[in-house]
C-alpha cells in the first residue's frame, strides 16, 4: 500500500496526456502510443482502490478529437472497443463499476453496444467507479444539462444542473491530473472543476506510474482545501 494514502475516499480525475508524443520519440504511429496509453490506464484503475480512490474518471476521446486524421479517430474507436472486449470481465471480477460519461451520437452502432453491455455488466459493482470521457466536452455537457432542465420545466440552480450532467451521480472531483507537460483543462470538467486541485505532471501519459500516481497524491495532502474560506476557518 501507498505511504500516500488518503484519510478521504477521493475523486480523481486525468487527462491522459502526451501519448503521440510518446510514440513519436520512438519512431511509431501515434496509434503505438494511444496503446500504450490503454496498458498504463489498466495499472493506474488497479493502484486506485489501495489509495483509498473511490473514483477516477478518464478523458479518453474529446468532442474535438473528432478533428484528428481520421485513421487516428478510426483507431481510438477500434482500440475502444477492443478493450472493452478483452477487459470487461476482468474489470467486473475486481469489482469495477464502469461509466462511459458523453455524448453517444457519432458514434458506431459497434461501439455504442460496446459501452451499453460494459456499464450493464459491471452496474451492480461497487468497488472503483471508472468513469471513461468518451465523446465528451466540458461545455457540451454544461449545454446539455442545462438544456434538460429547460426541457422539464425544471428551475437552474447550481443543485440542479449538477445532477443533470453527464458526470452525475459522481461527486466533483477532488485531485485533476493533466500528465503530459501541458497547463491546459481542454474542455474537460470546466463544471466539475470548481475547487479541484490541479497536479501537472510532465510525464507522458504511457510512461506515467504507480510512484507518480504517488507523487500527486502526496501533493493533493499536503494542499489547504478552504473552498472560498479563509486559512483559519478550515483549520
Ligand atoms: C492525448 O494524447 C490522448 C488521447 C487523445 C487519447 C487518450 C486515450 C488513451 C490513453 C487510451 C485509452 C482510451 C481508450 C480508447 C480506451 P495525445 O494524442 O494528444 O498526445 P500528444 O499530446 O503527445 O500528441
Amino acid at each position: 500500500m501507498s505511504a500516500s494514502v488518503s484519510p478521504s475516499p477521493l475523486h480523481v480525475a486525468i487527462v491522459m496526456d502526451g501519448n503521440g508524443r510518446w510514440a513519436s520519440k520512438r519512431f511509431l504511429p501515434r496509434l503505438a502510443g494511444h496503446k500504450q496509453g490503454v496498458d498504463t490506464l489498466k495499472r493506474i484503475v488497479r493502484a486506485c482502490p489501495p489509495r483509498n480512490i473511490a473514483t477516477l474518471t478518464v478523458f479518453a476521446f474529446s468532442s474535438e478529437n473528432w478533428n484528428r486524421p481520421a485513421d487516428e479517430v478510426s483507431g481510438l474507436m477500434d482500440l475502444l472497443a477492443g478493450a472493452l472486449a478483452r477487459e470487461v470481465s476482468q474489470l467486473k471480477q475486481e469489482g469495477v463499476r464502469l461509466r462511459f460519461v458523453g455524448s453517444r451520437s457519432g458514434l458506431s452502432e459497434k461501439v455504442r453496444q460496446g459501452l451499453h453491455l460494459a456499464e450493464l455488466e459491471t452496474s451492480s459493482n461497487t468497488g472503483l467507479t471508472l468513469n471513461v470521457c468518451f465523446n465528451y466536452g466540458g461545455r457540451w455537457d454544461i449545454v446539455q444539462a442545462a438544456r434538460a432542465l429547460a426541457e422539464r420545466g425544471e428551475d437552474i440552480t447550481e443543485d440542479s444542473l449538477s445532477s443533470a450532467m453527464a458526470l452525475s451521480p459522481s461527486a466533483d472531483p477532488d485531485l485533476f491530473i493533466r500528465t503530459g507537460g501541458e497547463y491546459r483543462i481542454s474542455n474537460f470538467l470546466l463544471w466539475q472543476s470548481a475547487y479541484a486541485e490541479f497536479f501537472f505532471s510532465p510525464v507522458l501519459w504511457p510512461d506515467f506510474s504507480e510512484i507518480d500516481l504517488d507523487t500527486a497524491l502526496t501533493e493533493f495532502n499536503s494542499r489547504e482545501r478552504r473552498f472560498g474560506k479563509t486559512s483559519e476557518q478550515v483549520r
